[in-house]
């Protein structure tokens, strides 16, 4: 079972079985990513580069070289398409994750970090490039235990979570306030609500309940208030979140405060209460004793 998760940092920092190299076709190095990791891997990566690719590496394929001096064993190389000079075909972005998995089982990697192939200088929208690597990996099977993609930024972070919680959702504990958010309501307020849903879900996956409505519905409020960026008793009708948004625009990334603090929330507490005080089984049905069989 692989897990997936989104982190915010420094990909060469990572201390992983291997970390992945959005490289370019020559395999000479370069900047983003390239530049960082031949700068902390040292000589030894460039010189592995030019022994083991001597004639560069093909967009979306994958190869390996040592590490050198970064924590991680080995570097996946691999080449996004080039969005800005025209490569659209989201196929090639697609056989880059599969293809670094293939190299990672031929290797025996069991923990691998990303970053966003082909979204920086490469120019691959951001949102896309996020549901390519996510899909893409969810898809694939692979003996790595192990995925995490790195947001070099905080709102790339936000933006790449809220896509991996709806593909990958983490275990909550029971008795957790995690645990309240498993069902997924049937209705929703606007279309960003179900983010902000799956993100409290993984928040709180650990958090033990708190014995009374009061206390959960001061913590939900607060969380939730936080996500946001405003207060739920705010008359916004909603409140337009850029990380939620799959790239339609408005609406798709669109928060509805009243709907939390009229709805959602209250679902919460019911499911709380339904805990402390399960409905008891129905009455068998009373009458007249059925005629003997
Ligand atoms: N750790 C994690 N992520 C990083 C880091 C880092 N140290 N540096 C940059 N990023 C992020 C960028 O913010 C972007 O989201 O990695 C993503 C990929 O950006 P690039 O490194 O620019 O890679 P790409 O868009 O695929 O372009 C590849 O750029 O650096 C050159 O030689 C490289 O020609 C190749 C091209």
């Amino acid at each position: 079972m692989t897990t997936v998760t989104a982190v915010r940092g420094d990909i060469t920092e990572e201390r992983v079985d291997a970390i992945v190299n959005a490289a370019n076709n020559g395999m000479r190095g370069g900047g983003g990513v390239d530049g960082a990791i031949h700068r902390a891997g040292g000589p030894a990566v460039l010189e592995d580069c030019i022994a083991r690719f001597p004639d560069g590496l093909a967009t979306g394929d994958a190869g390996w070289t040592t590490a050198g001096d970064l924590p991680a064993r080995w570097v996946i190389h691999t080449v996004g398409p080039n969005f800005a000079a025209g490569e659209r075909d989201r196929s090639l972005l697609e056989s880059c994750y599969r293809r670094v998995l293939e190299v990672a089982d031929e290797l025996g990697a069991r923990s691998v970090a990303f970053p966003l192939i082909s979204a920086g200088v490469y120019g691959w929208p951001r949102a896309d490039a996020i549901e390519a690597a996510v899909a893409t990996i969810a898809a694939t099977r692979t003996r790595v235990e192990e995925v995490r993609l790195v947001a070099f930024d905080d709102a790339v972070h936000r933006q790449m979570q809220a896509v991996v919680l709806r593909l990958f959702r983490p275990p909550t504990g029971a008795g957790t306030v995690g645990s309240l958010f498993d069902r997924d309501v049937a209705q929703w307020g606007l279309r960003g609500d179900p983010y902000v849903w799956r993100a409290l879900r993984a928040r709180f996956a650990d958090t033990p309940l708190p014995t009374d409505w009061f206390s959960l519905r001061s913590l939900l409020t607060r969380a939730v208030e936080e996500v946001i960026g405003t207060p739920l008793t705010s008359a916004a009708d909603a409140v337009y979140l850029p990380e939620f948004d799959p790239g339609h625009g408005m609406s798709a990334g669109a928060v509805s405060p009243a709907w939390w603090a009229q709805t959602g929330i209250p679902i919460l507490l019911d499911r709380q209460a339904a805990l402390a005080d399960p409905p008891s089984p129905p009455e068998p049905p009373t009458g007249p004793e059925p005629p003997d069989a």
